[in-house]
Formats: structure tokens, C-alpha cells, sequence
């Protein structure tokens, strides 16, 4: 039986980077025998134009029945307004929890080629190869009591509730071990246990499930220090793990070490195979309809989507040598663009990626 993907564009430049992706898939199918099904649903803004819902229920069955969610961003100023509680990005948050994808993997790679384009000097960035293991499901996104209450006297009061239980620290911690088992054997806690009881828990398990992996040497830092560290010297990190909102905040300053947040991948996975797939960055409200959104993110999210949930390494490492062929041959879109390469649009670069299949 041939495997589903559901497609999910979601708002502002999601429906144009996803296209590009798309236009590789079909490649894929057409000319390299992959077999698989494709839907395309609602979710975020374009849902609640059309539903009501940021997340209909028949988008979170449709995702519940696939292999694999592939979407592109949620979220404008259209729907900013709107109660929290029904904002796009509420469609995002309930996939990720609906679908129990625990764990969020965010590599922050830099294509040598790149060197650059990225705000840092090439000394500090070249050869960049992080990979942040961000915990989805929990924390201060999901923890209860939250809300914005009325106090004695009128004034108003907001308030959330950062929560972990020990099973949930424990399940991220042995992903990111695993993976830094496989890779430099080096993995880094961000917390902010000096001042945080939860993050404190944090602490006590990784370092107890880290006693499960002799190969992999633990350390940990406060997560402040962790954002200085990574413009100073990111490359003294293999793996970094931490909580949800923490990695919310790393991943998007890692992505600029890589030259542009527009390059950024991400797999959102649970116990099972299955798992969403999306580029870390939103619907770029202010490029939106302009043609000239990076959609390398998104093309690298599918890549990952063959490599972890189609079970399709081959044609995940066709992509990824077609996306490092398209920069060689110097394409840029305007947020990499550096001097002596040539300034395309979203669409050109998708386009190269499918020339560059046939022949890497
Ligand atoms: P953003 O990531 O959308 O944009 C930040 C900056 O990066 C903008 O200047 C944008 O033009 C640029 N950028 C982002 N992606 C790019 C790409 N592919 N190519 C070139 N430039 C790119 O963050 P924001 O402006 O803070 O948020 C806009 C909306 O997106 C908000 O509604 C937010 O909630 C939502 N958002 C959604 C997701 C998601 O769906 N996963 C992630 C982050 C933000
Ligand atoms: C991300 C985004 C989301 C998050 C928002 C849109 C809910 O910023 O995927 O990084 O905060 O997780
Ligand atoms: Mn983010």
C-alpha cells in the first residue's frame, strides 16, 4: 500500500515556498517511482477564513490517517486580532499536540557555499553543523493554568504555566542522546535551572538518562549564556536539547549562523514513524506574494519528510544533493543573495532543484 502525505500550505508565503516542494515531489513520482498518495487541507488563517477553525476536524483526521504532514506556515496580521485561542497558530500547536510530535529535530547546517551570506564572519560559521532537539508537546506552550484574568481593581493580569513531567523530560532527552549517539557524541542541556524549579527537574533527568549513555558526553548551560554562545562560537555544539519554548528562540538565532532562517528545516516526531514537516520560520507577512521567499526550507523539510517517515533515504539524499547543486551553480533567492551570485525568485529556484534531480 502506497504511503499518504497531507499537504498543508497554511498562509502568507506557505502556499509559494510549499509549491516549489511540491513541484520536487511530483518530480519524484513521475520520473523515480515513488509511490506514494498526496492531499492537500486547511490550516491556520486560510482554515478560519473558510471554516471558522484554525484546525478543522477534518484536517486533523486527514493527518491522523497520513504517513507524513508536510506545511508550510500559519499566521499574518489578518488573524493577529483574533482570541488566542482561535489564532492559526492554535491550528499548528493543536497538530503537534494532536499527533503527540514530541520531539522537534531543527539541524542547523551551512552550506559551504553560503559562507557569505550569513551575518557572521566565515571563521566562526563555516562547517556549522548543529542539531537543536526541541521538546514540542510541553512546557510553558501547553502548561495549565494560562489565560489573562482581572484582578481586584480593574487591572489586568497574564499568565502561563511552565510545567514538565519527569516521563516527558525523559522521553525528549533519550532522542536527542540517540542522535548524538549517531553523531559527535557531544550533547548540550539548555535550561534555566539557576532560576526555574521545572528546569531544574530538566537538569536532574537528562543528567539521569545521560548515565544510560556512556558515548555521549552531557553538558549543560543556562539558556542565555546558550544565546551568546552561539554567535560567539557555534561550533563548540554537536546536539543541544531543551524545552519548547527555549528551542523556539535558539533555533530561529541558530538559523541566521546558516546564513538565512529561509534554509532551516524541521521534523516534528512522536513514538511512531509518522511526523510533520516544516520550515522553522512563519509566513514572512512582509515578502508574502512577492515571489521571493527561500523555499529551500520547505524542499529540505521534505527531504527529511523520505528520510524519517517514507522510509526513502535515497531519494532524501537525491534532494539534498540537487539543493547543494542549485547553490553551486550560484542561485540565490534576495535572502542569501551575496555578491558575484544571481538574485532569483521562489519559483527559479524550485525549478533548478528539479533540473538539478535528473542529474546529481
Ligand atoms: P517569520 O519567520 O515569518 O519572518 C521573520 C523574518 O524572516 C521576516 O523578515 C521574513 O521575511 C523572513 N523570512 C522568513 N521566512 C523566509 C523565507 N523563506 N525566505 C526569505 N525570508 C524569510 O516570523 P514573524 O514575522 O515573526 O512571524 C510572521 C507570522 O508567522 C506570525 O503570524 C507568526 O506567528 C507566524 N509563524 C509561523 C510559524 C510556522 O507556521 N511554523 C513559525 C514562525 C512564525
Ligand atoms: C515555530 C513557530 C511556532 C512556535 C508558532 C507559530 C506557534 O514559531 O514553529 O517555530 O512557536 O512553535
Ligand atoms: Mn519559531
Amino acid at each position: 500500500m502506497s504511503k499518504k502525505i497531507l499537504v498543508l500550505p497554511g498562509d502568507g508565503i506557505g502556499p509559494e515556498i510549499v509549491a516549489e516542494a511540491i513541484k520536487v515531489l511530483d518530480t519524484l513520482r513521475a520520473e523515480y517511482g515513488l509511490e506514494v498518495e498526496v492531499e492537500e487541507a486547511l490550516v491556520g488563517g486560510a482554515a478560519i477564513d473558510a471554516t471558522g477553525s484554525p484546525l478543522p476536524e477534518e484536517t486533523l483526521a486527514l493527518a491522523r490517517e497520513a504517513d507524513a504532514v508536510l506545511l508550510g506556515a500559519v499566521g499574518g496580521p489578518k488573524w493577529a486580532r483574533l482570541d488566542i485561542s482561535v489564532r492559526p497558530e492554535k491550528g499548528l500547536l493543536g497538530l503537534r499536540s494532536g499527533l503527540e510530535l514530541f520531539a522537534n529535530l531543527r539541524p542547523a547546517l551551512l552550506y559551504p557555499q553560503l559562507v557569505e551570506a550569513s551575518t557572521l564572519k566565515p571563521d566562526v560559521v563555516s562547517g556549522l553543523d548543529i542539531m537543536i532537539v526541541r521538546e514540542l508537546t510541553g512546557g510553558i506552550y501547553f502548561g495549565e493554568p494560562r489565560g489573562i484574568r482581572k484582578l481586584e481593581g480593574g487591572e489586568k493580569e497574564g499568565f502561563n504555566t511552565l510545567v514538565y513531567r519527569e516521563s516527558e523530560i525523559e522521553r525528549i532527552a533519550r532522542v536527542a542522546f540517540d542522535i548524538a549517539a549517531k553523531r559527535e557524541g557531544r550533547l548540550c542541556s539548555v535550561d534555566k535551572a539557576n532560576v526555574l524549579e521545572a528546569t531544574e527537574l530538566w537538569r536532574e533527568v537528562v543528567t539521569r538518562v545521560g548515565k544510560e549513555y556512556a558515548g555521549v558526553e552531557l553538558s549543560h548551560m543556562y539558556v542565555d549564556n546558550a544565546a551568546m554562545q552561539l554567535v560567539r562560537e557555534p561550533k563548540q555544539f554537536d546536539v543541544l536539547v531543551t524545552t519548547n519554548m527555549f528551542g523556539d528562540i535558539l533555533s530561529d538565532c541558530a538559523a541566521m549562523l546558516t546564513g538565512s532562517i529561509g534554509m532551516l528545516p524541521s521534523a516534528s516526531l512522536g513514538e511512531g514513524g509518522k511526523g510533520m514537516y516544516e520550515p522553522i520560520h512563519g509566513s514572512a507577512p512582509d515578502i508574502a506574494g512577492q515571489g521571493t521567499a527561500n523555499p529551500l526550507a520547505t524542499i529540505l523539510s521534505l527531504s527529511m519528510l523520505l528520510r524519517y517517515s517514507l522510509g526513502e533515504p535515497a531519494m532524501a539524499a537525491r534532494i539534498d544533493q540537487a539543493v547543494d547543486q542549485v547553490l553551486d551553480d550560484g542561485l540565490r533567492t534576495p535572502d542569501i543573495w551575496s555578491e558575484g551570485t544571481t538574485r532569483v525568485g521562489t519559483d527559479s529556484i524550485g525549478d533548478a532543484v528539479v533540473v538539478a534531480l535528473r542529474y546529481v
